[in-house]
């Protein structure tokens, strides 16, 4: 299937649990991912803090990007493959088709940029040669710097019309879903009843968009350092790796009470 063919089945997934999309960085996790069947892959820029060790994704350059892009392109998964534009990789129009042109030949079926109005005309230069969109609202990490922090969106009607402007913006830009991170719930309800294309949340509560994503290292346990409040862990992964290392360690050192073999 071509990446537009992916992308065309998605703008009639309206309607809560119609879309359950994933982070992924790599090889064993696309492949395992995509027999789950799970619908977007997403090699998004969090890769900076729970795989990189980056304080946040301001750190996260185009070849971070590219190389974790490439891993789980090669799994030649069936699930829609969407890659971040990283931080000062989308400054114009111009740098933002250049960059999603290199996304597109290393794997991505669709590439994501954070921002609304803003960013319309960098959306439909991608869109215009022909590499689906995915826009992002709400709390933008690429702006956590500027913004002192990472804060809820759509407490007051000023807020939720700006978002409201900033979801049109992308519609008509030419975006085919649009990622909302930590909206209040009824303001995530209410971007996502006012536009035709599907939103998928993080953060904005169950059951507030079409579908949800989350950062894969959330659902798995595997990154206990910082868990938001909003993650709900299937497994405990950082548990399981410290004891599997301790028993190995055990094994091992208890080599040591052992006859050095001798050929
Ligand atoms: O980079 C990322 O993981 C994201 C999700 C939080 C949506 O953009």
């Amino acid at each position: 299937m071509t990446p537009q063919q992916k992308v065309a089945s998605f703008r009639d997934k309206k309607g809560p649990g119609s879309i359950a999309a994933l982070t992924c960085y790599d090889y064993p996790t696309a492949r395992l991912l995509d027999e789950a069947e799970i619908d977007v892959l997403l090699v998004g820029d969090s890769l900076g803090m729970v795989v990189l060790g980056f304080p946040d994704t301001t750190h996260v350059t185009l070849s971070h990007i590219l190389h974790h892009l490439e891993a789980v392109a090669r799994a030649k998964p069936k699930s829609l493959i969407i890659a971040d534009l990283p931080i000062h990789t989308y400054d114009d129009p111009a740098q933002a088709l250049e960059t999603a042109r290199k996304l597109s030949a290393a794997g991505a079926d669709a590439v994501k940029l954070e921002g609304g109005i803003r960013q319309s005309e960098k959306v439909k230069a991608i869109t215009e040669a022909g590499i689906p969109v995915c826009g992002h609202l709400g709390m933008l990490p690429q702006r956590v710097l500027e913004e002192g922090g990472y804060y809820k969106k759509g407490k007051t009607p000023e807020q939720t019309k700006a978002l409201l402007e900033g979801a049109n913006a992308l519609l008509e830009a030419g975006a085919f879903a649009i990622v909302l991170e930590s909206l209040t719930p009824a303001a995530a309800r209410s971007v996502t009843k006012s536009i035709s294309i599907p939103t998928i949340g993080i953060g904005c509560g169950d059951a507030t968009c079409d579908g949800e994503i989350a950062v894969i290292t959330d659902l798995l346990g595997s990154y206990p350092w910082f868990v938001p409040p909003f993650a709900k862990p299937e497994a405990q992964l950082a548990t399981q790796t410290s004891q599997a290392a301790a028993k190995y360690l055990q094994r091992v050192r208890a080599q040591a009470t052992q006859e050095r073999f001798r050929p």
